[in-house]
């Protein structure tokens, strides 16, 4: 087979941000885009090893718009580098945490994942390409910083010229002397959860009568519920809802959170709400959790499955440690401390965890943003949080607000919300942080409306196994009693800046637990418009998104 060497120029602002490269479509379809990109990904980790054996990759998507041409072209391009064997998902289909998985189950070098994630898909909406490494998670910073570097200076990439692969058919093809091994998308995942959760019982509460309504949001998830949640956990058809993967996702934002998932929250709070809703997103690696007339915010998500979560046989001999993004509420930390466990507090980005998955200091992770995963994959995983709190409803025979009142009761409630101000100017937006930076130093010891600020600081992490340090994750200003603000501008948007302010507050209870949260975060929202100076800096008076 013919394997070409394209000359090609190095095309600007490839920078990948929190998780990968995302683009609008049309940029990655843009000539040589994406072929640049790959051979990037490839120069850095290599496409053979070094006995000069060719190495091995997991491949796959969320389907979005561009997927299966993108897929060619990667494969193409893997031949003509001499990698030996790559793994698709069938119609070149693949969740995040599923890709994940496969990744560790092959034992392959790594796996190359085309998803935008949350964000919309079409021909004018976005695309992404990112890299998992082959622990499964996430190529960390120094991978990512390299590949981008390479992006800069690139001057040629490898393609085979041959037909497509037919990635509708499951099998072996050849691809200029590379397998390519075409496999079903869900079965590895699906056999993964039935080890984890305890089938039988969640079977049974579905045969009892408990009702359930489960959207895919026209993304990835949809052929993975409709066979573990409707095929192998008996519910009733029709509970899995969009669950088609479509490549626009049916114009849908797939982003599971109150406000895209407004027909699912629609549904649970009303007159015949079911006993328990959940969304899921682009990839499939994000949730959203719903109870009848509860919603479950991502933070206090993950306490309650941290605090439960012996309840399923894949951790009935309990957590090793959990951890969260820093602007995570700290509602997992209390739970951490009544059970005894470490927990650790990283910048945002999923990367962030694998080092202390990878070295048994954590079971349990979660992020503000959807995010809830385990030690079982290095992806956060969007189903998997569903069914654990299904294998949790099941045992505890309890309704998802009972659930919430008794878990607040014991710990507290860490009153949460987040505010996104989005296609801000970056120049304003960075403008404002550096203002705002700027004066952090002297706002502790200080009073605002009546609160007392205890500390300030703009996050830095220090990873405790191998020693990296990154900077500047985020501006936090803390008062006292536990309450707090967060600011930080998002590395994933692809308009302008998004800013995205974090508003945290405790309250020990017993009383004073019932409050609407934008209520009982006012006044700490207010402190951190004033201090931040937001309208001055970016015109803007109120968030586009709450959640
Ligand atoms: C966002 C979330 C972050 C998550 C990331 C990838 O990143 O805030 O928690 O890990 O998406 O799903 P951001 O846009 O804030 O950089
Ligand atoms: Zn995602």
């Amino acid at each position: 087979m013919k394997i070409n060497t394209i000359s090609t120029k190095p095309i600007a602002g490839q920078k990948p941000g929190t998780s990968g490269l995302r683009k609008k479509t049309p940029v990655f379809m843009g000539h040589h885009y994406l072929e640049n990109f790959v051979q990037a990904i490839f120069d850095v980790v290599g496409t053979v090893d070094g006995q000069g054996a060719g190495k091995t990759f997991v491949l796959g998507g969320d389907g979005r718009y561009f997927n299966a041409q993108a897929a060619q072209v990667i494969l193409r391009m893997a031949a003509a580098n001499g990698a030996r064997r790559v793994i698709v998902g069938q119609g070149a289909i693949l969740s995040t945490p599923a890709a994940s998985h496969l990744i560790r189950l092959i034992k392959t070098d790594g796996g190359i994942i085309m998803s935008a994630s949350h964000n919309p898909g079409g021909p004018t909406e976005d695309f992404g390409v990112k890299f998992n490494m082959a622990n499964g998670g996430p190529a960390p910073e120094a991978v990512t910083e390299a590949m981008y570097k390479r992006t800069t200076e690139i001057a040629e990439y490898k393609i085979v010229e041959a037909q497509d692969v037919d990635l509708g058919r499951i099998g072996r093809h050849d691809l200029g002397g590379m397998i390519v091994d075409v496999v079903d998308p869900v079965s590895d995942y699906a056999a993964q959860m039935e080890t984890l959760f305890d089938f039988p019982a969640i079977r049974a509460m579905f045969q009892g009568g408990f009702r359930m309504r489960m959207d895919s949001m026209c993304a990835v998830t949809g052929p993975y519920a409709i066979e573990i949640i409707e095929n192998r956990l008996g519910a009733a058809k029709g509970t899995c809802v969009n669950a088609v993967p479509l490549p626009d996702f049916g114009g849908m934002h797939p982003d599971p959170n109150p406000t895209w998932a407004k027909a699912l929250m629609d549904e649970m709070f009303g007159p015949d709400a079911p006993d328990f809703g959940a969304a899921s997103d682009g990839d499939g690696d994000r949730n959203m959790v719903v109870g009848a007339g509860a919603y479950v915010s991502p933070s206090d998500s993950l306490a309650v499955l941290a605090a439960n979560a012996h309840l399923a046989p894949g951790y009935a001999g309990g957590l090793l440690g959990v951890a969260r993004s820093m602007p995570t509420s700290a509602a997992v930390d209390r739970v951490a401390a009544a059970l005894g466990i470490a927990s650790y507090e990283t910048p945002t980005g999923w990367k962030f965890f694998g080092n202390l998955l990878d070295a048994g200091k954590v079971t349990l992770c979660g992020e503000e943003s959807f995010g809830t995963g385990s030690d079982h994959v290095r992806e956060k995983d969007g189903l998997w949080a569903v069914l654990l709190w299904l294998n949790i409803l099941a045992v505890r025979k309890q309704s998802v607000s009972a659930i919430l009142a008794e878990h607040w009761v014991k710990f507290g409630r860490n009153y949460y919300s987040r505010h996104d101000f989005e296609a801000i100017e970056a120049s304003k937006a960075d403008a404002m942080i550096a203002a705002l930076r700027a004066r952090l130093g002297g706002l502790p010891g200080t009073e605002v409306e009546g609160m007392q600020m205890t500390y300030a600081d703009d996050f830095a992490y220090t990873d405790p196994l191998d020693g990296s340090v990154s900077k500047a994750q985020g501006v936090r200003v803390m008062f006292a009693g536990g309450s707090r603000f967060v600011m930080r501008l998002s590395g994933t948007g692809t308009e302008g800046a998004t800013l995205r302010l974090y508003v945290e507050r405790y309250v020990a209870g017993p009383e004073g637990l019932d409050h609407d949260p934008q209520e009982a975060l006012a006044p700490i929202i207010r402190v951190a418009h004033e201090l931040a100076g937001i309208e001055g800096f970016t015109g803007r008076k109120g968030p586009d998104v709450v959640t």
